[in-house]
């Protein structure tokens, strides 16, 4: 069989076609569903603990999610949040709280990325001070202001100057709560 004839050879013509059909098959279709199939077991999400509990109701009622996505793509301008989310990364979540909105920035792996209970803390009380360019609303209303903090007292070390003078921040339940499930925020480790 020369090449010039291969238009006329029916056999060839078959074979060609029968070997790009598989290689395509593999390639676009077989080989990203076993790719995609090694992610979505489950990834060792772990069931969380009940202040961590109590902290993802209070996300969903301050409506965190609005401006807060839980959700990293498979982009190269996501890759400052972390791995690709997976399937197998929402196991647990009841509801998976996804996000559509990133004002700010995406928390799927903000325990890894910010560990400091004292700085989440004082972000919550007043964004600003840690974070002077942010547009991220204060929540005031976990906190209590107190002339001077009790026995057990969670006390934020609120920068001088961002807290009225004289008064000491006190956490409350929804801010310790809170930042406890921010920390809980961690990826657990995908196969690749
Ligand atoms: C109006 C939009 C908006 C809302 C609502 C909002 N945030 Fe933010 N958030 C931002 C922006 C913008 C930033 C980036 C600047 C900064 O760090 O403050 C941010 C940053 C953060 C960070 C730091 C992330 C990092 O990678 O450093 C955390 C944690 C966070 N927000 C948690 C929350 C929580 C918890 C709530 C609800 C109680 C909330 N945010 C509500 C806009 C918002």
């Amino acid at each position: 069989m020369s090449f010039g004839g291969l238009h006329t050879d029916h056999r060839a013509i078959v074979a060609v076609a029968a070997i790009v059909f598989f290689v395509l098959t593999l390639v676009m279709a077989v080989l990203p569903a076993l790719r995609e199939q090694a992610f979505s077991t489950p990834t060792g999400a772990r069931p969380r603990g009940h202040e961590e509990e109590r902290g993802r109701r209070v996300y969903l009622r301050e409506g965190c999610g609005f401006c807060h996505t839980q959700f990293v793509r498979d982009l190269p301008m996501d890759r400052p949040f972390g791995r690709p989310s997976r399937p197998g990364d929402y196991t647990l979540e009841d509801p998976p709280m996804l996000g559509t909105q990133r004002t700010g920035p995406d928390l799927a792996d903000v325990g890894s990325r910010q560990p400091s209970e004292a700085w989440h803390l004082i972000h919550l009380y007043d964004p600003r001070a840690v974070v002077p360019q942010s547009v991220m609303p204060a929540y005031r209303w976990f906190f209590a202001e107190k002339d001077q903090a009790g026995p057990g007292d969670v006390v934020v070390p609120v920068p001088a100057g961002r807290a009225p003078r004289g008064k000491v921040i006190v956490a409350g339940p929804d801010a310790i709560e809170m930042v406890r499930y921010l920390l809980s925020l961690k990826q657990p480790k995908a196969s690749p």
